[in-house]
C-alpha cells in the first residue's frame, strides 16, 4: 500500500513518512510514529485534514458529488434496492443474493419486538420530552436487555446485536412517537416490510384498519436508504471512538444518537424546516439570504453547505425527486415551504457568496418537506435519522471491531493553559 514518502526537515533533522495509497480518494501520510520520532503532534482541530481509519465501507469524493457504498453509486441503490438490502450491504460487503436477502429480511424481522418490560420506561419520560432524548435513553438502555449480545469478542454476539438493533430501531423510535401523543404502542407487524411496518407502528391506531400506502412506503424506504451510511461523519466517529474502549455497542450506538441530534448534523432537517417555516413566504428571503452572509448574524442557511461536499450532495437530488412524488401522491399542490425551498434553492446557487464558499443543498433541505408531508411532526425528523443512521454505526463499528490494527482512540492537545503553579488557600485569594 506504501507508494512514496513525505520528508519533513525539522530541528535541522530530515524525516521520511510513508504515503499510503486507498483505491481511490486522497492519499494519506503516515504520521503515526511522528510523536515518538519528534516529540511533536500535529494539531487538526475537527479533523479537517485528519483520516481516522482505514475503511472499505463508504466512500464520498465532495468535489464531484459522489457517494458509493462498498463501491455501488448511492442513485443505483436508492433506484433498483431496498433498505435492508443496502443494510446486508454496508454489513457484509455485498450485494445479497435471493437467498441471502430473504434469510437476512426473515432475520431482521424476527427481532423486532422489544422486551415487554422496556415498553415500561416511557412512562418515565415526561410527554413532551423531545423524542431524541428518549431515543438515547432507551437504545443505551438496550444493554440492559440483552446481556447474551454485549460480549464483542464473539462475532457471533455482534452479528445478533447488529441485528436487533436494526430491527429494533423503528420500533423504538415509533413507540417514542406514539408515547409522545399519547397514544397507544402499535406492535410490529412481520408480514410487512420493514418501512411498511415502521408506518404502520407510527399512524395506526388499535380501534382502525390501517393500511400503508406502497407510494409513501417505498418513500420512506428510499428516505432510510439516503441515509444510511456517510463514512466518518461526527456521529459515526463518536460511535467508533465509543467502541474503540470496548464499550458494548448498544452503548456505542446511544452514543451516535447523542451526537447526531446536534443542529450542525442530523438536527439540521429539524432546523432546515423551521427555517423555510419563519420565512414563511417567497418575499422575504431575500432579507435571509443577507443575513446568511452577514459575518456580524450567526443565522445560517439550515440544509445548505457540509464539511465534505462541496458540490450539489448527490443525496439532496433524490431527495427533492422523493419530495415531489410524496406531494404528488397526497394530492399536495400547493405547499408554501416547498415554494419557499425552490426558489431559495435558486437564489442561493446564483449567488457570488454561496458559488464562491461552494455552498450547496444537502440532503437536509429536503428530507423535512417530504417527512412533514408524510405525518411526522419537526421533532421526529432526526429521530428517523438515527434509525436510518443505526446500520451504517454499526457496519463501521464491526469493522472497527475486526480490524488487527484498532487500539483506543486518545486523541492529544495543544496545551495552552497555566503552567504549574502552588495552591492558594481561599483565605488568600
Ligand atoms: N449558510 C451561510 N454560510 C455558510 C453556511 C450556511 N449554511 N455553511 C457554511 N457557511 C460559510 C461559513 O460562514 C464560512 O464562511 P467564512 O469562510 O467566511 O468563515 C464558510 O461557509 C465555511 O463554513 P464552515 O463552517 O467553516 O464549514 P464546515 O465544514 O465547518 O461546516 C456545516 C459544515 C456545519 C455543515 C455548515 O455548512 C453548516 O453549519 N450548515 C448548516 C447546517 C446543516 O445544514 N447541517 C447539515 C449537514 S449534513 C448532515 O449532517 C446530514
Amino acid at each position: 500500500m506504501a507508494n512514496s514518502t513525505a520528508k519533513l526537515e525539522l530541528g535541522g533533522e530530515n524525516r521520511e513518512y510513508e504515503i499510503l495509497e486507498g483505491t481511490v480518494g486522497p492519499d494519506v501520510i503516515n504520521i503515526s510514529s511522528l510523536y515518538k520520532d519528534t516529540g511533536m503532534f500535529t494539531y487538526d482541530p475537527g479533523f479537517t485534514s485528519t483520516a481516522s481509519c482505514e475503511s472499505k465501507i463508504t466512500y464520498i469524493d465532495g468535489d464531484e458529488g459522489t457517494l458509493l457504498h462498498r463501491g455501488y453509486p448511492i442513485e443505483q441503490l436508492a433506484d433498483h434496492g431496498d433498505f435492508l438490502e443496502v443494510c446486508y450491504l454496508l454489513l457484509y460487503g455485498e450485494l445479497p443474493t435471493k437467498a441471502q436477502k430473504e434469510d437476512f429480511d426473515y432475520r431482521v424481522t424476527r427481532h423486532t419486538m422489544l422486551h415487554e418490560q422496556m415498553s415500561r420506561f416511557f412512562t418515565g419520560f415526561r410527554r413532551d420530552a423531545h423524542p431524541m432524548a428518549v431515543m438515547c435513553g432507551m437504545v443505551g438502555a438496550l444493554s440492559a436487555f440483552y446481556h447474551d449480545s454485549t460480549d464483542i469478542s464473539d462475532p457471533h454476539q455482534r452479528m445478533v446485536a447488529s441485528i436487533r438493533m436494526i430491527a429494533k430501531m423503528p420500533t423504538i423510535a415509533a413507540m417514542a412517537y406514539k408515547y409522545h401523543i399519547g397514544q397507544p404502542f402499535i406492535y410490529p407487524r412481520n408480514e410487512l416490510s420493514y418501512a411498511a411496518n415502521f408506518l404502520h407502528m407510527c399512524f395506526a391506531v388499535p380501534c382502525e384498519e390501517y393500511h400503508v400506502n406502497p407510494v409513501l412506503a417505498r418513500a420512506m424506504d428510499r428516505i432510510f436508504i439516503l441515509h444510511a451510511d456517510h463514512e466518518q461523519n461526527a456521529s459515526t466517529s463518536t460511535v467508533r471512538l465509543a467502541g474503540s474502549s470496548g464499550a458494548n455497542p448498544f452503548a456505542c450506538i446511544a452514543a451516535g444518537i447523542a451526537c447526531l441530534w446536534g443542529p450542525a448534523h442530523g438536527g439540521a432537517n429539524e432546523a432546515a424546516l423551521n427555517m423555510l417555516a419563519e420565512i414563511g413566504t417567497v418575499d422575504r428571503i431575500p432579507e435571509y439570504i443577507d443575513r446568511a452572509k452577514d459575518r456580524d448574524d450567526p443565522f445560517r442557511l439550515m440544509g445548505f453547505g457540509h464539511r465534505v461536499y462541496k458540490n450539489y450532495d448527490p443525496r439532496a437530488k433524490i431527495m427533492q425527486k422523493t419530495t415531489h412524488e410524496v406531494l404528488g401522491e397526497l394530492g399536495i399542490k400547493d405547499d408554501p415551504q416547498l415554494d419557499v425551498a425552490l426558489e431559495l434553492e435558486r437564489i442561493a446557487l446564483t449567488d457570488e457568496y454561496f458559488i464562491e464558499k461552494k455552498l450547496y443543498p444537502n440532503i437536509d433541505f429536503y428530507s423535512g418537506i417530504t417527512l412533514r408531508a408524510l405525518g411526522f411532526p419537526t421533532t421526529m425528523f432526526t429521530v428517523l435519522f438515527a434509525l436510518a443512521r443505526t446500520v451504517g454505526w454499526i457496519a463501521q463499528w464491526k469493522e472497527m471491531i475486526e480490524d488487527p490494527n484498532q487500539k483506543i482512540g486518545r486523541p492529544r492537545q495543544l496545551y495552552t493553559g497555566a503552567t504549574q503553579r502552588d495552591y492558594v488557600s481561599i483565605a488568600n485569594r
